[in-house]
């Protein structure tokens, strides 16, 4: 039994010591590209967004969010040939759903944000083995319309707008800098 048991917690060493873990510049490398991609897909995200609350409210920027949100975000993925995701602890659309290790990182932000630190993006491995930033999603006075607290800083009729669309909305009650979820960008081993 000894024997089976040091041959064990060898390969486990050597297991361990093998998993490739990241050099500082390659994780400020990736720290940087992250804030950039994120940024610009939310530039890009908030600028149609707000053109659309301009031209018609909340009852046209919200079916543009229902239809639009993925496709973009799928398209900036393209672009950057990374994978793009909006996830949160608060889900308005299940498709964005968080995985084991999002779950994780929103714990995270959500203890640090309870003691009042100031939250960054963070970069890790994930199972694969491959690159992965994620970085805090902050409400802004302009999400309340759409995230905000029922007839308080949301008006009933927008929600009821939005829960036609998603019954089981969850996104609701959110104060300026809560936080309301993250960023998540895969990138490709190299
Ligand atoms: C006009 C209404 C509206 C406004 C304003 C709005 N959102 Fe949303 N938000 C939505 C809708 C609708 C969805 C679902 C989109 C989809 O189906 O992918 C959504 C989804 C999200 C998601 C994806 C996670 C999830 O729960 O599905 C995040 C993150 C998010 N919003 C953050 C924000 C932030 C931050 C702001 C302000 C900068 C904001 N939203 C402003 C309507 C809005």
């Amino acid at each position: 039994m000894r024997p089976f048991l040091s041959i064990l917690s060898i390969s486990l060493i050597l297991f361990l010591s093998c998993q490739k873990a990241l050099t500082e510049t390659q994780k400020k490398e990736y720290l940087a590209k992250g804030k950039q991609i994120a940024k610009t897909t939310a530039n890009h995200l908030g600028g149609e967004l707000t053109k659309h609350m301009k031209a018609g409210g909340v009852s046209e920027a919200i079916p543009y969010c229902n239809g639009q949100a993925g496709p973009l975000t799928q398209e900036m993925s393209e672009k950057f040939k990374v994978a793009i995701k909006r996830t949160s602890h608060k889900l308005r659309n299940s498709n964005n759903a968080p995985t084991a290790n999002e779950i994780a990182i929103l714990e995270q932000f959500k203890e640090l944000k309870a003691t009042n630190t100031t939250l960054k993006p963070v970069v890790a491995l994930d199972d694969k083995g491959h690159p992965h930033f994620y970085a805090p999603i902050i409400v802004q006075k302009k999400c309340l319309a759409c995230h905000g607290v029922i007839g308080d800083s949301m008006k009933p009729a927008t929600d009821s707008i939005i829960k036609t669309l998603y019954p089981k909305d969850k996104a609701t009650g959110f104060h300026e800098g809560d936080l309301r979820g993250i960023w998540s960008i895969a990138f490709e081993s190299k």
